[in-house]
């Protein structure tokens, strides 16, 4: 981790989430399945169907408005919580939530029904039901959860390295021991704009990861993903499952 190499320094508080342009985030990112996130929804859908949960509380940190971390949870769990920051992504997730999933997921969604672990499951009828919970990662209770994803989240909320492991361990500690996981994390990344405006980043690479994960997880894999995106080096996903030890937060 290079603090050094970030071109603006703000940490999570000096942001201005309540302009995030959730719209247009979801425009750029998520109107359509590109090659990059097929793999990570490969890696996590297989991942999570051989993780032995069903009938879980699930969390996912950070949603904004994506909403595939969320449908890779939802064949394990009884809950789904989507714990959001920004005043601007908790709005356009109620709105959503309001008119239902809508037709673009579709896409997303037939991905995961590569598994027949998804195929019982009604992903609108879930996300009807999910919690949408207002509220930090740096405040979230311990142990409350049975899986969690948290995705490109740790590493672009701040370009303070400190709060970008800060934010690794309060996620871990928030799910109870032995909690399958995926973290997902943009590689080396300079910081991203939404709508004209910058939003901060720690540019972290693998080592960066296994370095702050593997302290507080077992089987612990890091995994590299090719991407175009051009703020970037890539991509990195992280699968594993919580320490047991009450020690690990
Ligand atoms: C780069 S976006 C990632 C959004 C989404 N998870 C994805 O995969 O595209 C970072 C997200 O973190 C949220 N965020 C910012 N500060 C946060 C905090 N302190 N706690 C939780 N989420 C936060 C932002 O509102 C935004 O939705």
């Amino acid at each position: 981790m290079n603090g050094a190499a970030v071109l603006e320094c703000a940490r999570n508080g000096q942001a201005d989430w309540r302009s995030f342009d959730a719209e247009e985030y979801r425009n750029q990112h998520y109107k359509f399945v590109r090659d990059d996130d097929r793999q990570i929804m490969g890696i996590t859908r297989d991942f999570f169907s051989r993780a032995g949960v069903s009938g879980g509380r699930a969390l996912d940190l950070g949603t904004g408005t994506n909403l595939y971390p969320a449908l890779s949870m939802m064949p394990f769990s009884r809950s789904l919580t989507l714990r959001e920051y920004s005043p601007a992504n908790l709005a356009w997730l109620a709105e959503h939530q309001r008119t239902g999933l809508d037709r673009g997921w579709d896409a997303f969604w037939d991905v995961f029904l590569e598994s027949p672990a998804y195929r019982r499951t009604d992903p609108r009828a879930k996300f009807a039901a999910a919690k949408i919970q207002p509220g930090s990662v740096f405040t979230l209770p311990r142990h409350r959860f049975d899986l969690g994803t948290m995705f490109f989240v740790a590493c672009s909320i701040s370009s303070d390295p400190a709060e970008f492991e800060l934010a690794i361990q309060r996620f871990v500690g928030a799910l109870r021991p032995d909690a399958p996981f995926v973290a997902a994390f943009m590689r080396r990344s300079s910081g991203y704009e939404v709508a004209g405006r910058r939003f901060p980043a720690v540019p972290v690479d693998e080592s960066d990861v296994h370095g702050c994960l593997s302290p507080l997880t077992t089987s612990l894999r890091v995994i590299p993903v090719e991407s175009d995106m051009s703020h970037a080096d890539g991509m990195i996903v992280a699968t594993g499952r919580t320490r047991s030890s009450r020690r690990r937060d």
